[in-house]
């Protein structure tokens, strides 16, 4: 509630936004830490994102969270930003602060937290592999590579581009001890410890980008999507002896830093995870 006795505002701005679950993440959590706010859906046209933002700002809202395709946006128009937002280039939680928005980037974060927490699988001395270099590898391999696996091996489609997300991460890998490189995607080794499917392969429901061999059994296999377009690939990692696992645990992570960085307190997340798998179990895909 602010001084006005009006509710708190804060919303989710994508493109398309309408089938955003962190309505429902963000009103559980303000319910069980007894905060007093409204989180809406704004749909921003693909031109409109800045207006969009600094139309909501202006009424009194205190931050947002950004979806695709908005994040390297949302990132340019703050005037201040997290080193993990800076490192990715990309924003997915600003601040309205009055001083100059703040921009942070919770996603890395919230998969770390997920495979650590929720799956219960260390990140430390292990051998990761990490398909993709759009977007969404670009906001979570600062965060894995702060976790100190022993290797890091960064495939995509298109491989220019994960040399260029290597380059920018180098540094980063060394201070921390990580072996990382890049490899083809039909050619990026055996056997990973984890395996991070960060492409939107799943979206176009297409095949799992790299072959099975890749996985041992045991293996953490992930994709970062999450209901009816994730299934095919947890389907593939059981299959091969792997525990497939989707990004709904990310979600909820990453909704929880952020929700963290504008109220000042950490919800729980489990049971709003519970909930959201509970809720989504039934969605059929489009
Ligand atoms: P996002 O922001 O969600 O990461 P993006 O920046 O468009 O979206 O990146 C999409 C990623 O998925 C890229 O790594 C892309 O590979 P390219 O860089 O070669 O384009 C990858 N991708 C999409 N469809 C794919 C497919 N069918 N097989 C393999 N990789 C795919």
């Amino acid at each position: 509630m602010n001084a006005a006795g009006a509710m708190d505002r804060y919303a989710v701005i994508g493109n398309p936004v309408e089938h955003s679950q962190s309505p429902f993440i963000h009103a559980r959590f303000a319910a069980a830490t007894g905060q007093a706010l409204r989180y809406e859906r704004l749909l921003a046209g693909r031109d409109d994102f800045a207006a969009t933002v600094a139309r909501f700002a202006a009424a009194g809202a205190l931050g947002c969270n950004v979806t695709v395709p908005f994040k390297g946006e949302a990132f340019a128009l703050a005037a201040q930003a997290s080193e993990r937002a800076r490192r990715a280039g990309a924003a997915n939680t600003l601040r309205f602060d009055a001083g100059g928005w703040f921009a942070d980037n919770t996603d890395g974060v919230g998969l770390v937290r997920d495979i650590g927490r929720n799956a219960g699988v260390a990140i430390a001395g292990r051998r990761l592999l990490l398909v993709g270099a759009g977007g969404a590898a670009a906001g979570v391999l600062g965060a894995l590579l702060e976790e100190r696996p022993a290797a890091l091996v960064l495939a995509n489609r298109t491989p220019a581009k994960a040399q260029r997300l290597l380059e920018a991460h180098a540094a980063l890998a060394a201070e921390r001890g990580v072996v990382l490189r890049t490899a083809q995607l039909d050619d990026c080794g055996s056997g990973h410890d984890i395996v991070i499917n960060a492409t939107t392969s799943s979206l176009h429901a297409a095949a799992p980008p790299v072959a099975a061999a890749v996985l041992r059994p045991g293996t953490l296999a992930l994709d970062l999507m999450y209901g009816p377009a994730a299934r095919g690939f947890v389907a593939w990692a059981s299959l091969h002896g792997a525990l497939g696992r989707d990004g709904l645990g990310m979600l909820v992570e990453q909704a929880a830093e952020a929700f963290h960085l504008w109220r000042g307190v950490r919800p729980e997340t489990r049971p709003v995870l519970d909930a959201l798998r509970a809720r989504l179990a039934t969605e059929q895909p489009p």
